[in-house]
């Protein structure tokens, strides 16, 4: 799993009773496969790109990864369901994807999330590991039974009802928030300095974030501080967020747990307080991400694009 990501990916490996071994991250803000490659060992059984702010990992170099040492490509596309990879949806590219549909994502319902798959044995462990492991046989809940134990991650009829409608806005989202993404960056892209978060050969993004580099790591932390006093919000820099890196989980690093974690888990840890990570630094000290809003109005975009461009550009 990459060192940019949620909390909930190393989450959801230790739910489990496995272990999470985080890499490095590249100018993709997702994956590195050269890292992911150097990590991999006899017990790996797992590869996890997380889609972070709209756009994808080099999946065609992660799909190789995976087929050369038989492992699963798993893709969170909770950030950025509506993209693509070489004309196929992120998400369905690798053997499993999931999305979450939380209150800030492109698409929600409130709370809930969903994993796809083609894989039917896949399709039936997720289907009974979400609903406490019943099998789902016959009409009758008190007589099924549990082919392995699960647990009650079930989304709620309520809130499914709330996605299904959901969806059918996306299309539309996806729209407003290209046109919101292009005005933005035609104007940062004129700032001598500013660069773009690359995107995979093949890929289009959901534009949900326009991210982007300056220079360095002191001229990031200037141009974050510039824009917030320019009273332009939404502007992340994750370097220093407790959600979103590395940097900020210090509860991952010192194993902090209300109950006993495996000692197969603890002992095949990373030891991360003293883990290299100076590559996903370099990319990430650097890096800014604008929220795009669908609900802009046309002038709140052009105050934006000015207040953005006059910041960043007083810092350089
Ligand atoms: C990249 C990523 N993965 C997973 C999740 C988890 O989603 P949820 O909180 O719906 O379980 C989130 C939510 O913020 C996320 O951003």
């Amino acid at each position: 799993m990459p060192t940019f990501t949620f909390v909930a990916s190393f989450e959801s490996i230790l739910a489990l009773g496995a272990v999470p071994i985080l890499v490095d991250i590249d100018d993709t803000l997702t994956l590195d496969p050269k890292a992911v490659e150097a990590a991999i060992t006899s017990k790996t059984k797992c590869v996890m790109p997380v889609h972070m702010c709209g756009s994808m990992a080099d999946l065609d170099a992660l799909k190789a990864i995976c087929e050369k040492y038989n492992l699963i490509l798993l893709e969170d596309a909770c950030q950025a369901p509506g993209g693509t990879y070489k004309g196929k949806p992120l998400g369905s590219y690798g053997h499993l994807g999931c999305f979450s549909f939380d209150y800030v994502k492109t698409i929600t319902c409130g709370e809930g999330g969903a994993v796809i798959t083609n894989n039917a044995e896949f399709a039936k462990h997720a289907d009974h590991y979400q609903d406490h492991g019943l099998d789902h046989v016959g009409k009758d809940r008190g007589a099924e039974s549990h082919p392995f134990m699960g647990y009650n991650f079930r989304i709620s009829e309520l809130n499914a009802a709330v996605g299904l409608a959901q969806l059918g806005k996306l299309d539309g989202i996806l729209r407003t928030q290209k046109e919101n993404y292009t005005t933005l960056r035609e104007a940062l892209k004129t700032i001598d300095g500013v660069t773009f978060r690359r995107v995979p050969e093949g890929g289009e993004e959901n534009y949900s974030f326009l991210n982007f580099f300056l220079p360095t790591e002191e001229l990031a932390k200037k141009a974050h501080k510039a824009l917030s006093e320019n009273g332009v919000d939404a502007c992340f820099y994750w370097y220093t967020n407790n959600w979103h890196y590395i940097n900020g989980w210090e509860h991952l690093r010192n194993l902090k747990s209300l109950g006993n974690l495996p000692s197969e888990v603890k002992n095949q840890m990373q030891d991360l307080n003293n883990t290299d990570f100076s590559k996903s630094d370099a990319v990430m000290g650097r890096t800014i991400s604008s929220l795009i809003k669908i609900g802009w109005s046309e002038k709140q975009v052009k105050d934006r694009t000015e207040a953005m461009k006059n910041a960043i550009a007083s810092v350089l």
